[in-house]
């Protein structure tokens, strides 16, 4: 996995410093684009939630350079995500609405290498995270 590790660390931290929990901005914008995700939530509170979301942010950050602690503790999350009622093709949506949040609150220390790096990033956890999902059935004979 060749992710800029650098540019992710460096713009997390910038991020947790101007807002300590990431992912309060993140629900606002998440529903405002996909209002068809809202029902699935509610297990928890608002800011119980963000604050798990955070939390494996955080988590996977720390980690990067662990991919047997990322491929474990994605397919987990995966594994509760197909509980949640969460779908393969809901997973770009999170993505577009992670790297908005994480754009908005950098605000001017944003730059197109951070937008990269997140995107790559986003796509490596997401294919960790699918790999939980149980195993489609094939459509052949
Ligand atoms: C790969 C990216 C994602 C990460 C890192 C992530 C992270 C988390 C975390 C840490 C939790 C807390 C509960 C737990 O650990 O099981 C959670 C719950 C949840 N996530 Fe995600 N998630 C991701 C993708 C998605 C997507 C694409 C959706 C679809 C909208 C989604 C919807 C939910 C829902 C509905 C819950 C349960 C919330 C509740 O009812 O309180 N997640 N997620």
């Amino acid at each position: 996995m060749a992710l800029d590790v650098d540019a992710l660390r460096e713009s997390f931290d910038l991020v947790v410093e101007r807002e300590p929990v990431v992912a309060s901005r993140f629900y606002p914008i998440l529903f405002e684009r996909y209002p068809q995700v809202k029902p699935l939530f509610g297990r928890h509170s608002g800011p119980e939630q963000q604050r798990m979301l955070t939390d494996m942010l955080a988590k996977v950050i720390e980690h990067l350079e662990d991919p047997g602690w990322l491929r474990s503790e994605l397919a987990a999350l995966g594994r509760r995500h197909v509980d949640y009622a969460v779908t393969a093709e809901m997973y770009p949506w999170v993505g577009e609405c992670l790297v908005a949040t994480l754009a908005e609150v950098a605000g001017d220390a944003w730059s197109e290498r951070y937008e990269d790096a997140w995107l790559a990033a986003y796509g490596a956890i997401t294919e960790m995270t699918l790999a939980g999902y149980p195993a489609q059935p094939s459509s052949g004979a």
